[in-house]
């Protein structure tokens, strides 16, 4: 039985949704509770840095998932695309007001110091399209070019691993892991766009 039979389907998107928060929530109450040790703002940058991982790797998913009949992520996958976006803007918004406090002459310096951070921008503007023509009405107005447009799927996936692979210091094994899992599900959809296309 299919997971939301006979549940209606913006109850059972919202539920989604409200699952998808609930690492945000664990955020918000290890940052009220003091556990998020000596830095909580690093702490925080990591937290919502890795749940939009997780989100990605989650959508990306979803097809191959459906594929071989389960596709409870598929059905949900613009719930979770949002989701991750929530993740990955309010990592943004954090790295504004934290680390330069909105001012272009402390984010001219950290870009010289930290040009991955550049990269992780990119990212996160290749996925604002995504998000913005999520809705059915912009599918609609957008037609054939609506599944074009997310292509951008491909490069934002790439520069998001790229930002944290930049980043990370001594402990490369997670990024590898993230790389080879990204490399995996990105291969099999651009060949799956290939033999549709043919
Ligand atoms: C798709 C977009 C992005 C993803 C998936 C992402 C993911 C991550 C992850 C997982 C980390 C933690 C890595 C670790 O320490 O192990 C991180 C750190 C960081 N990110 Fe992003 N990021 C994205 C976009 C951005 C953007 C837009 C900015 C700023 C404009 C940014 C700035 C930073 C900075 C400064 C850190 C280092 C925090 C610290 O250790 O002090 N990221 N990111």
């Amino acid at each position: 039985m299919p997971l939301s039979a006979g549940v209606p389907r913006w109850v059972a998107t919202g539920v989604v949704f409200a699952l998808c928060l609930l690492p945000l929530l664990m955020l918000s109450i290890q940052l009220g509770t003091g556990q998020m040790g000596p830095d909580p703002a690093k702490r925080l940058m990591q937290g919502t840095g890795e749940w939009g991982l997780r989100g990605l790797i989650l959508v990306l998913l979803a097809a191959p998932m459906a594929k071989r009949g389960w596709p409870v992520l598929f059905r949900f996958r613009r719930v979770l695309g949002l989701s991750l976006f929530v993740y990955v803007s309010l990592h943004l918004l954090l790295f504004a007001q934290v680390y330069v406090g909105w001012s272009v002459t402390l984010l001219a310096e950290e870009l010289k110091e930290r040009p991955y951070v550049l990269v992780g921008f990119s990212a996160w503007l290749a996925m604002l399209p995504l998000a913005l023509t999520s809705t059915d009405r912009a599918r609609r107005w957008l037609g054939r070019r609506w599944k074009q447009l997310h292509r951008l799927i491909y490069p934002a996936t790439v520069l998001a691993w790229l930002h944290v692979f930049w980043l990370v210091r001594s402990d490369v094994g997670d990024a590898l892991l993230y790389g080879v899992i990204f490399a995996v599900l990105l291969l099999w959809r651009a060949r799956r766009a290939q033999l549709r296309g043919r």
